[in-house]
């Protein structure tokens, strides 16, 4: 698995990682980032090889937990695969998201640190939406959101 980060280094660096039912929506998103002046580490996958979502769910989660990039997007077909792999690790909060509602409570509520999104499920202008509303939303650091955060480990 080959990973690699591009664009600005001064600013947040955003972690994405896709199977190959998600890897051209990937793209998508990360010239999204790029355009928004994020880094980017494209931790693959690289082309539509089937590939298995555990691995890239699980990159996803080391590379966050190593400090490679402070937040990450998921891509799948469904995104719910991909996400239950990356739930699976301490410290990760990845939320499937299908609309700019959920992108933006999964931020102010679950502070959520990774956006995942199906790409056999919407299409890429709403995934798009859901990437700007993800990265712009504040967590809403209220005592009974941050409570229930803590409880998630
Ligand atoms: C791959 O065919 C598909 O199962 C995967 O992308 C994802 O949707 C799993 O949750």
């Amino acid at each position: 698995m080959t990973s690699e980060t591009v664009g600005e280094t001064t600013g947040e660096t955003i972690a994405v990682a896709a199977d190959h039912a998600g890897f051209e929506l990937k793209n998508q998103l990360k010239d999204r980032l790029l355009g928004a002046g994020h880094a980017v580490l494209d931790l693959g996958t690289h082309g539509p090889e089937s590939v298995d979502y555990p691995d890239y769910g699980s990159a996803m989660a080391e590379a966050l937990g190593a400090g490679r990039a402070s937040r990450g997007v998921l891509v799948c077909g469904t995104g719910i695969g991909i996400s239950i792999a990356a739930n699976r690790h301490s410290g990760v909060r990845a939320a499937v998201c299908h609309d700019v509602t959920t992108a933006k409570l999964a931020r102010q509520h679950n502070d959520a640190n990774v956006l995942a999104l199906g790409a056999r499920v919407i299409g890429p202008e709403t995934a798009l939406q859901c990437l700007d509303v993800f990265l712009a939303t504040p967590f809403d650091s209220g005592e009974r959101h941050s409570r229930r955060i803590a409880k998630l480990g």
